[in-house]
């Protein structure tokens, strides 16, 4: 594991754009600082994701119509997937997270307040293929809130899509949310808080990677810096070298690999994708699904869609 994380680092570090996944945010401390991200006031996804969802969770239920198995695609503690428990009351709740830990736990407690649900928890890397051959009979909503599509490239988005849409088996919707375009001050505050929390969540990064590869990142050789690329329509999020800097990754058992970054130079962290309510309709068109419904925030800040396959 170490091992093959190592190797993974040593190519995305030393390629011509030097990237660390996202997948390295989130360690424990990465997983609390992206819930207090949530609660800022410049981050506004989530309270209006919240508010549309909470508005319109009668014409949500009713074009869901009816839902055999709720799949909660990156559930977490499964707070925003148990919110619809009442509306669209599924007879099956399958919760699915990278995270095995806080997954189960999550869904024990919910097993208690709702025991005439089934429940399941599930620790699955969503950017694998998923496969649910045993629920095929079954009407299946997947869930998919929190604009976490935004952070697949568009191809990668539309073969996940494509993916779900299969999974359907013609008996089946994707209740999603994403993050609309807007102008670019909002969008550039929501990753540039005046608390320095999305900061601490990107450096944080170089911790977990210190960790599991015993690399020798100094948080104070880098710094956060996140734009909107206006032209490929996304929030980047990049680590930038404060000064020249050298950093040793560990060979285990082969020679350890020293890395050079000159004063300036960027780590590519993230890409947060932001679509238009057309774009993202199309999208969801060619890839499978119909009947597309949509809700959006007086704003026109965030969209939620709901569409059948
Ligand atoms: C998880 N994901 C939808 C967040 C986003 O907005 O792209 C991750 C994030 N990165 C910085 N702030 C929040």
């Amino acid at each position: 594991m170490k091992h093959t994380l190592a190797q993974e680092l040593l190519v995305s570090l030393t390629a011509n754009t030097p990237s660390i996944s996202p997948k390295f945010f989130y360690d424990d401390v990465g997983s609390h600082l992206f819930d207090v991200i949530t609660l800022l006031e410049e981050y506004y996804p989530t309270r209006t994701e919240k508010w549309i969802m909470d508005t319109y969770r009668h014409e949500i239920a009713d074009a869901v119509a009816h839902c055999d198995v709720l799949v909660d695609l990156g559930a977490g503690n499964c707070a925003k997937g148990s919110q619809l428990f009442n509306s669209i009351a599924p007879k099956q709740y399958r919760a699915l997270d990278i995270s095995k830990k806080y997954l189960e736990a999550a869904v024990a407690d919910l097993q208690k307040q709702f025991p005439q649900i089934k429940m399941s928890a599930h620790a699955i890397d969503l950017s694998l293929p998923l496969a649910f051959p045993e629920l095929q009979a079954l009407r299946k909503v997947f869930f998919y809130p929190g604009s976490s599509i935004g952070n697949f490239d568009p191809e990668k988005a539309d073969q996940f899509f494509m993916n779900l849409a299969h999974e359907c088996h013609g008996n089946g919707g994707l209740l999603i949310g994403v993050d609309l375009v807007k102008d670019t001050e909002t969008l550039r505050l929501a990753y540039n808080d005046s608390l320095g929390v999305t900061a601490a969540f990107n450096l944080n990064s170089l911790l977990n990677v210190n960790r599991l590869v015993g690399s020798n990142f100094e948080l104070q050789d880098w710094e956060h810096y996140a734009f909107y690329n206006a032209s490929q329509s996304r929030i980047e999020m990049h680590l930038r070298a404060r000064s020249d800097v050298q950093v040793i990754l560990p060979g285990n058992g082969s020679e350890d690999h020293l890395i050079s970054f000159k004063a300036g130079d960027l780590i590519h962290t993230e890409n947060s994708y932001k679509y238009t309510q057309e774009n993202f309709v199309e999208k969801l068109r060619h890839t499978g699904f119909t009947e597309i419904h949509c809700w959006t925030d007086p704003n026109q800040h965030f969209l939620v869609c709901f569409a059948n396959s």
